[in-house]
């Protein structure tokens, strides 16, 4: 009689749970790693990095729990900045490889299980690319797959750019060609005219080099493949037109085989204009618009409830079924450790791996890294470079943030053993490095590794969220799940708070310390009295609610 009763029950358990619990995909789980591939890892010591230096170091990504590693661009480009400026779509550039290099990269990540994904910039081509160089020729075709203008002529004769439309990069955004006398428009360096995708040809064009990759992908290595996508042309309606075509071919493709690719796209914009990226009912896009609420919107010197503000405005614009994603670096940006603190290096990660939904981290700030110091006349970045500004030059720079991953404390920090590398190595690398943090218990590296090991847990795949700014300072967040809860909590300022974390609901005894960042007294497993937590100056903890 018993067990008659039983079974229904079990019944009823297991579906509610495969309802809650529902498969999720790689990329759904997954942390991406990005990879600035001329910094990471020089293999033969001309200084620059390269495809070979990334595969002899692909173990280090299982190391630390990554499943998924995207590349900036490794096409040809005659790197006017450094890769975004694409001279043909269709090749490796020659100094960080050969075809067959990448090749062996993808087998290599296949039988590591990591997926990589490739770094696309649609918006624009280098201007040494062939199609640029048929269009000065005055070959019809390909003079049409760029934007072209008269310029102004004045009561003197002068002849000026058609508008006023600076570039990202500073300067103007036009340039003018004597070939065919006319300015084309490059919304980034002078080396980076725009395509033309009203022009039905650059559209189909460009959705050629997908598939060429993707295919390549199919080739020799099915599941490895994904891309990432810049978009530029300012949340255009026709630019979020493109976004759901490319996601049709990438669709496509999964039809065939079965796996999944994902779709990033870089957009600098509100949260609310970010989630057009996702696609609506009918029509699908990207499955990772970034989100850059932590690059953009906060930094250091913001109070907790500006955090809260942040992270929790992509969440309600997010559309319900879809993933929200964290990013706090990338190569555009000053570090972590500059553009925050040295001491919040573990806060922000705890954020960026635990929030609900994707976990992004640019190479480095899994050990906290610092902006290298790069001098006016080691200065190769556009960015800086355009300034033309010897003394002010470093605050629109990108080259601190891009200087060599710090692997140890041997010549060049282990990135090189030429005699000179591209970008100088930061100074502090000789404490500051993978192999020093191996060996410190408490160190950002440990720290990331625990949270990227936490992360597997149920809990931050599947469970509801809810934050609070506490005071100036302490930003604290919950997730939980069933009967199981953690809480995360950071101090945003440097002066120590009591607080209680009877707040959240359920929260009412004791909490204890998974995890504390490095400069916290505070040991995993010790055992907190809930409502009255004292948090020092720039600490961030990872608690677990105990019932
Ligand atoms: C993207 C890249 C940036 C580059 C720009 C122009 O924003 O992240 O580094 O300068 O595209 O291609
Ligand atoms: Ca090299």
């Amino acid at each position: 009689m018993k067990s008659l009763l039983v079974l229904p029950v079990l019944f009823a358990v297991a579906l509610s749970s495969y309802n809650k619990e529902k498969e999720l995909d790689w990329w759904e789980t997954t942390i991406f790693y990005q990879i600035y591939p001329r910094s990471f890892k020089d293999s033969n010591g001309d200084g620059i990095g390269d495809i070979n230096g990334i595969t002899e170091n692909l173990e280090y990504l299982k190391e630390l729990g990554i499943g998924a590693t995207w590349l900036s661009p490794i096409f040809k480009s005659p790197m006017y900045d450094f890769g975004y400026d694409i001279a043909d779509f269709y090749a490796i550039q020659e100094e960080y490889g050969t075809i067959e290099d990448f090749e062996n990269l993808m087998a290599k990540a296949k039988e590591l299980d990591i997926k990589i994904v490739l770094d696309f910039v649609p918006n624009h081509t280098s201007n040494e690319s062939v199609w640029f160089e048929e269009a000065l020729r005055g070959h019809e075709k390909y003079f049409d797959y760029f934007i072209w203008e008269d310029g102004v002529v004045d009561e003197n004769g002068v002849m000026h750019p058609p508008t006023n439309w600076v570039s990202a990069l500073r300067k103007s955004a036009w340039e003018y060609r004597e070939e065919v006398g006319k300015y084309y428009l490059h919304q980034f360096v002078i080396g980076q005219p725009d395509l033309n995708y009203r022009n039905p040809d650059v559209v189909e064009e460009m959705k050629n080099v997908i598939r060429f990759w993707l295919e390549k992908g199919v080739a020799d290595d099915p599941d490895n493949y994904d891309y990432l996508n810049h978009i530029y042309t300012k949340d255009l309606d026709e630019t979020i037109e493109m976004v759901f075509q490319w996601r049709e071919v990438f669709d496509d493709f999964k039809e065939k085989d079965g796996l999944s690719r994902v779709m990033m796209t870089e957009a600098y914009t509100t949260p609310k204009m970010a989630m057009k990226y996702y696609g609506n009912r009918d029509r699908k896009g990207a499955q990772m618009p970034f989100n850059f609420a932590l690059i953009s919107d906060v930094n250091g010197d913001s109070s907790a409830a500006e955090i809260k503000y942040a992270l929790d405005s992509f969440l309600t614009f997010k559309p319900i079924d879809e993933h929200a994603n964290w990013v706090a670096g990338n190569h555009d940006v000053s570090r972590v450790a500059s553009r925050f603190s040295p001491e919040l290096v573990d806060g922000i990660n705890m954020i960026t791996l635990l929030m609900p939904g994707i976990g992004v981290t640019y190479m480095g700030e899994e050990i906290g890294m610092v902006d290298g110091y790069v001098s006016w006349e080691d200065t190769v970045d556009p960015g800086g470079c355009n300034t033309d500004d010897p003394i002010n030059y470093w605050i629109t720079s990108r080259d601190p943030q891009r200087t060599p991953f710090q692997w140890s404390a041997d010549k060049n920090a282990g990135f090189s053993v030429g005699n000179k590398t591209w970008l100088p190595v930061a100074a502090d690398f000789e404490n500051l490095n993978v192999e020093v943090q191996r060996v410190t218990e408490k160190s950002h590296l440990n720290i990331y590794k625990a949270l990227a090991a936490l992360r597997n847990d149920k809990i931050f795949r599947y469970s509801r969220y809810e934050s609070v700014a506490y005071n100036e300072g302490v930003f604290a967040f919950r997730r939980w799940y069933n009967k199981k809860a953690y809480i995360v909590v950071i101090n945003f300022r440097q002066e120590a708070y009591t607080i209680d974390l009877t707040y959240f609901e359920n929260v009412n005894k004791k909490v204890q310390v998974l995890i504390s960042s490095i400069q916290s007294p505070k040991n995993s497993w010790e055992v907190l009295q809930a409502d009255k937590v004292e948090i020092l100056g720039s600490e961030s903890l990872v608690l677990k609610v105990l019932f």
